[in-house]
């Protein structure tokens, strides 16, 4: 067993040395962005950067078009933090060290996490560049990152999902597509751990199985912040199709297209959301 970290002592040295990188109120609010939706921010003004290498604790990363840094600024009118590029289990990192930024959110303050993600859609409704709003998830990964010790300071041993994903913001965010005309689709978001992406009776399974859409990250961070008792929303953007009968070809080039083109869309929502947020 692999229990001689600290967690709780890495989790507090990393968090100061941002608090004190940063300076000042911390934010309320963190944005996880996906492959392909880095554009987001663009749309914040920012205050801080910090390059992963330069954060005492955080994974290295490893995926070639991933800036990977943290971002302190304004989005519209509230201060968030933004993770550009995300720590996926595929790339070898254990489900810790995937995580630790979510357990660093939460001990500067952070209240709700936002999570988006490009992911492959099974639902025969849904097109490529569709925006899903992520309703649930099933967490088919093979390793948990809240298996071991367990920490009270951070969470329970035994969390309860049934509200992954927050239903007062789901309301917000269905409110806020009808109000502006989005064609925004829900779904149930399958949590694998690549790096393949799937065959077509892959894809059949898990819509028979109750997914709507299915990609390589998310479910790990989402479970770890829900573990600390944040408020948590996600956004899929629908890259690439595999229903049943459909067999399409998907490359990671096409993926990051297509959600480079939906991208404005999310950009969109995830900041009205935010901004419609008293507590942010
Ligand atoms: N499968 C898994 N992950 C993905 C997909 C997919 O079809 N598209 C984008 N990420």
């Amino acid at each position: 067993m692999n229990q001689e970290v600290n967690w709780l002592e890495r989790i507090q040295e990393t968090a100061s040395f941002i608090k004190q990188k940063v300076g000042g109120e911390m934010p309320k609010a963190a944005i996880i962005l996906g492959s392909g939706l880095g554009n987001l921010v663009n749309e914040i003004d920012i205050k801080v950067a910090i390059p992963y290498s330069e954060i005492p604790n955080f994974p290295i990363s490893t995926v070639e078009g991933h800036k990977g840094q943290l971002i302190f600024g304004n989005l519209g009118d509230k201060y968030v933090m933004a993770m550009q590029g995300r720590f996926h289990y595929y790339e070898g990192y254990s489900m810790k060290e995937a995580t630790f930024p979510v357990r660093v959110m939460k001990a500067i303050g952070v209240k709700v996490l936002c999570v988006s993600n490009a992911a492959g859609g099974m639902n025969p409704n849904f097109r490529v560049g569709d925006v899903m709003l992520i309703t649930d998830h099933i967490n088919l990964f093979p390793d948990h990152p809240l298996r071991g010790k367990n920490y009270n300071e951070l969470g329970p041993r035994f969390p309860a999902m049934n509200e992954a994903y927050s239903h007062r913001i789901l309301d917000l965010a269905r409110n806020i597509a009808k109000e502006n005309d989005i064609r925004l689709m829900e779904g149930v978001y399958v949590g694998t751990q690549g790096p393949t992406f799937e065959t077509p009776s892959e894809y059949r399974y898990f819509y028979r199985i109750g997914g709507d859409a299915v990609g390589m990250s998310t479910v790990p961070e989402v479970i770890v912040a829900r573990h600390g008792d944040m408020e948590v929303f996600g956004l899929s953007v629908i890259t690439d199709l595999g229903g049943e009968g459909i067999f399409v070809d998907v490359s990671h080039e096409e993926v990051q297209q297509a959600a480079s083109k939906a991208e404005p869309i999310m950009s969109f929502l995830v900041k009205e959301i935010i901004n419609k947020l008293e507590e942010v």
